[in-house]
């Protein structure tokens, strides 16, 4: 696939967030589970987490705000809106669409929106299906928000879970670009077989909520660690490595590495393979954990100011399905100026 320098891009050309108040810190996961802090601190990397604790909140409550400081930012209209893109794997409902519930709780009454299920790599997913439809010509201003309340879907009973996730969301506005920055290349990938390491086993059409499923606990995130740990470190290392040799990119051209973070030492692993020192890696892990669809623009969120416009950004995910993929992003604008 070679990429077309004259034709339209789609451009990053705003970014907003949100992560609850709450903290759970591991001091506070050594009361719950047997764990202790120096376990998950070097086994993962992780020191705290957000967690939405407000009663009747749910993960379109956490996509608003992010989407919200966009507008503020960009002084748009949420009307201007043409799409909204929801990444996630905890909707608010199984149906309708939690992008549709986003919209309508901030007025963007001329989008439509979809959700996309694809765990922890449901951003970089969205990002390329967001960029399409802005390379085609038919729309202007696509909303990418990727957004998990982890915490409804998670045993806090179980270690090997309960210590990795946290809750957030993180958004990104779409638009044209001609003068060569934006999203310039993308590889993505998925492989159901892994779909055994790492999903929920009831609540969908094959295994419908009951009451035994509620006492099996099979309402909540399995994930078999070690399995997804191995997958992910051979995954996002080799599809990022991938990405730049066939972009001609070596590890000098790059300025920042934008990893998901589920696990710190996959970070480095990822890193390590491509050629990238820590000073040139986007890790906001130990705040915040795993908040699955919204670790990229998180990162993205909490680096904004010392972005660059043409600084070369390689966004990598790895996640349930098993989905990965990697995400070559010409950065389009200086934050600060
Ligand atoms: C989950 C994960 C942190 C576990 O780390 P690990 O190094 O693989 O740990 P293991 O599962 O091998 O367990 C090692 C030991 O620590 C123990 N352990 C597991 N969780 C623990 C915890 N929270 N606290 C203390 N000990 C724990 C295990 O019981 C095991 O003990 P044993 O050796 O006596 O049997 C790691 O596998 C991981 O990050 N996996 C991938 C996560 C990921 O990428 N997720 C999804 C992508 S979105």
């Amino acid at each position: 696939m070679k990429r077309n320098m004259s034709k339209t891009t789609a451009a990053i050309t705003a970014v907003g967030g949100y992560v609850p108040e709450y903290r759970l810190t591991n001091k506070e996961l050594e009361s719950i589970v047997d764990t202790t802090d120096e376990w998950i601190r070097t086994r993962t990397g992780i020191e705290e987490r957000r967690i939405l604790k407000e009663e009747g909140k749910a993960s379109s409550d956490m996509a608003v705000p992010a989407i919200e400081e966009i507008l503020r930012k960009k002084k748009i209209a949420a009307s201007d809106i043409d799409c909204i893109i929801c990444a996630t794997v905890t909707p608010d409902m199984v149906f309708p669409a939690t992008a549709n519930i986003i919209a309508d709780k901030i007025g963007a009454t001329n989008a439509f929106g979809f959700d996309l299920s694809a765990a922890c790599s449901g951003f970089l997913f969205a990002l390329s299906t967001g960029a399409a439809f802005i390379e085609s010509g038919r729309y202007t201003k696509v909303i990418v928000v990727g957004v998990d309340k982890m915490s409804s879907i998670i045993d806090y009973t179980d270690r090997n879970t309960c210590i990795i996730f946290g809750d957030g969301a993180g958004a990104v506005l779409l638009e044209p670009s001609t003068d060569g920055t934006g999203i310039l290349d993308s590889i993505l990938k998925s492989d159901g077989s892994g779909r055994n390491y790492l999903h929920m086993k009831a609540g969908g059409s094959l295994k419908p909520a009951s009451v035994e499923t509620v006492l099996a606990k099979e309402h909540y995130a399995y994930q078999e660690g070690k399995t997804v740990f191995k997958f992910a470190v051979v995954g996002m290392a080799d599809v990022s490595a991938e990405l730049l040799e066939r972009n001609n990119l070596n590890s000098g051209d790059i300025a920042w590495l934008v990893p998901h973070q589920a696990n710190l030492r996959i970070i480095d692993a990822t890193a390590e393979r491509i050629g990238l020192s820590r000073d040139k890696i986007m890790i906001n892990i130990q705040k915040y954990g795993n908040t699955t669809a919204a670790t990229l623009p998180l990162c993205l969120w909490d680096w904004e100011k010392q972005l660059k416009k043409g600084d070369n950004l390689v966004l990598a995910a790895f996640g349930g399905g098993f989905t990965w993929g990697a995400t070559w992003v010409k950065w389009a604008y200086d934050s600060n100026a």
